[in-house]
């Protein structure tokens, strides 16, 4: 039983969760409530003091509802996602006691007790730079904190992949795979949970790698990610060929190519993953250009699309096929803000250097400003 001597306690966990960024895709459900993907994917986890979500969540018996505040502003808490998130965390709970402060939560008790939760993004949200991914992970992560759940990373990312599919590889640092698990659709007996993130290699085994983020728009996007895969999953062919032909040969070679440190594999898979992904985009009916949706301009005589994406794909190509070998690697999520890796220090001042001669930031590039990234891991923040 709770503690009822004082009702006016209150508990409270922070956590900071990084954000991921995918290099082989995660494009497609089959299973929309569970969030069970059409295929593995891979990603990218970056250092939490660059691009990071901070969340606090508190309990105490006079709170008489959860309630979310999302970068200072209140949020329902009524959709699926927080309440699957919320009840797999409630039901794993465990006792928790706080001996000095006169506490004692039975694990019982946490059914009735009430959450307030709040999160701040240090980066733009529903901009394509993956906040639901750093925001579903951070949540679940401090949840469990604060309810003295005790299950393993893998476990937890099962119940953050609910939340939103990305989350899921944001629980680990360094490399990390989602297998998308075995059974096709939720049944009775399997609630998806061979659907979980593993660490393919920690933060260290590839620490020479730079990771430069190019903020062309803070802007939402039009449409959110869980819409454009839908519309995908329903309408786009290649996306069928994609999951079955092409994905699970890449997710192999990508593998090898992290195990191995071979940047020019590695590059040339990351950058083959985004083109494709963005061709499923426009191959989905209506098409999605999610690389487009800023920096259109009108010249006289004729529509130039001067578009800061194509321009940079064209750019980072060039310089690859002109050193012979891929020197630097690109790739877009579901936004248009570009993602650059490049092998080590030198080769990222160098791709600093000509990003900045070549795309100077302007309001003709629309480009704001550049986040140098190292991967990290989750982290307790108090
Ligand atoms: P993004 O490309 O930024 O991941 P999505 O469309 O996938 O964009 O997801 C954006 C949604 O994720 C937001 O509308 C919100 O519902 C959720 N989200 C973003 N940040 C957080 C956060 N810190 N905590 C909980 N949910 C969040
Ligand atoms: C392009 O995880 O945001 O960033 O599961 O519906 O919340 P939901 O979608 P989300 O999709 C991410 C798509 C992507 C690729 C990736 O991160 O793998
Ligand atoms: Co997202």
């Amino acid at each position: 039983m709770a503690t009822e001597s004082k009702k006016d306690w209150i508990l409270m966990a922070t956590a900071r969760s990084p954000t991921n960024i995918a290099v082989v895709k995660y494009w497609g459900k089959r299973d929309e409530a569970l969030i069970l993907p059409i295929n593995d994917s891979i990603s990218v986890t970056l250092d939490p003091s660059h691009l990071c979500t901070t969340t606090t969540v508190a309990v105490s018996p006079n709170f008489d509802r959860d309630r979310m505040w999302l970068n200072g502003k209140e949020i329902s808490l009524s959709g699926g996602r927080y309440q699957r998130c919320l009840r797999e965390i409630r039901s794993r709970a465990g006792d928790v006691e706080d001996e000095k402060r006169g506490i004692c939560i039975g694990k019982e008790d946490w059914g009735k007790l009430h959450v307030h939760i709040a999160s701040y993004n240090n980066f733009p949200t529903a901009a394509g730079l993956a906040s639901s991914a750093a925001g579903f992970a951070c949540l679940v992560y401090s949840l469990a904190k604060l309810m003295n759940v005790r299950e393993e990373q893998g476990k937890l990312s099962a119940i953050a992949r609910q939340g939103s599919g990305s989350a899921c590889r944001s629980l680990f640092g360094g490399f990390v795979k989602w297998e998308m698990g075995k059974v096709l659709k939720c049944t009775k007996d399997s609630a998806g949970s061979d659907s979980i993130a593993v660490q393919l290699a920690d933060e260290q085994h590839w620490n020479d790698l730079v990771i430069i983020i190019a903020v062309v728009s803070s802007r939402q996007k039009e449409t959110s990610s869980t819409t454009g895969m839908r519309e995908s999953v329903e309408t786009s062919p290649l996306l069928h060929y994609r999951s079955t032909e092409v994905v699970p040969k890449r997710i192999l070679q990508m593998e090898e190519a992290i195990r191995t440190r071979d940047f020019p594999s590695f590059a040339r898979l990351t950058c083959a993953d985004s083109n494709q992904f963005h061709a499923v985009c426009l191959d989905t009916s209506p098409p999605i250009f999610y690389m487009n949706n800023t920096s259109h301009r009108q010249v006289p005589h004729s529509f130039i699309v001067t578009n800061w994406f194509f321009r940079i794909i064209s750019f980072m190509e060039k310089w690859n096929r002109f050193e012979g070998t891929p020197q630097v690697a690109y790739t877009f999520d579901a936004g248009p803000n570009a993602v650059l890796i490049a092998p080590n220090r030198k080769v990222a001042s160098l791709l600093l250097q000509r990003l900045l001669f070549y795309f100077p930031p302007s309001t003709d590039t629309e480009l704001k400003s550049f986040v140098l990234g190292d991967q990290s891991i989750v982290k307790d923040a108090g």
